[in-house]
């Protein structure tokens, strides 16, 4: 099976991760919009325009699904996306729900959301979560973590300030949703601040669980071969893709 990967950037290289981690496809072709990310600040309709420009690269590919790892993305495009295309087109917030519900967490247990401005304002995560019952349910935008990430910065002072910029009045939660493609590169240090107690939900690992439970996916021994594509700086990317994968 052939699959698409599409991404705002760089970030959706972890959901790449667990992807190859599994071993579950032949060939995964990703494509980031580098020339044009954040999309988390940006508005509804222009992430909406950017996804749909994304599905003409894609346009270029025989692929059998395409996969938004973008969470921003997943929370506005998807049905415009699915009316214009050939293949499915998944996001991760279903899966990142499935994966919550599928762990051992009582209804009344804290949840605490981070992802961007978009993807937080959409209250895509926040409505399934009530609609399950949830009732304990802290959703913060912590989109300063984005470029954290992108300049290397996975632990170290910077970042502890930024989480007691963010959560000096957030308890220690039962489980973090980690509602951005970023946010798995800083998990263990998340974990950390609150003291290692939090389960982490990690978009890629939860559309692995998702995939597998839906789809027929024959034997899980497939050595991908995985191509970068980018609206900028290619080589870039590339060079992420090594050092992260
Ligand atoms: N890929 C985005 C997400 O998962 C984060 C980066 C951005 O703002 O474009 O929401």
């Amino acid at each position: 099976m052939k699959i698409g990967v599409f991404d705002s950037g760089a970030g959706g290289l972890s959901v790449v991760k667990s992807l190859l981690k599994h071993q579950l496809f032949d060939e995964v072709i990703y494509y980031g919009d580098t020339a044009r990310v954040p999309y988390g600040p940006k508005d509804k309709n222009t992430i909406i325009r950017y996804s749909l420009e994304a599905l003409e690269f894609f346009n270029n590919f025989d692929i059998d699904l395409l996969i938004t790892a973008c969470n921003t993305v997943s929370a506005y495009a998807l049905p415009d996306m699915n009316a214009q295309s050939k293949y499915p087109v998944l996001g991760v917030i279903d899966p990142g729900v499935m994966a919550l519900e599928n762990r051992n967490i009582n209804k009344e247990d804290p949840i605490l959301i981070i992802a961007t401005r978009a993807t937080i304002g959409s209250r895509r995560y926040q409505d399934a979560l009530e609609g399950l019952g949830y009732t304990n349910i802290t959703a913060l935008q912590t989109g300063l973590f984005v470029p954290m990430v992108e300049e290397g910065i996975f632990e170290g002072e910077i970042l502890e300030a930024t989480f007691r910029h963010y959560f000096i009045d957030t308890p220690t939660p039962k489980a973090i949703i980690l509602g951005c493609t970023h946010f798995p590169l800083i998990g263990d240090t998340l974990q950390k601040y609150f003291d290692g107690k939090p389960l982490l939900i990690h978009s890629g690992e939860a559309i692995v669980e998702y995939l597998e439970a839906r789809y027929e996916l024959s034997s899980k021994d497939k050595v991908a071969e995985l191509k970068i594509f980018a609206s900028d700086n290619v080589a870039g990317l590339r060079k992420i893709a090594d050092m992260w994968l």
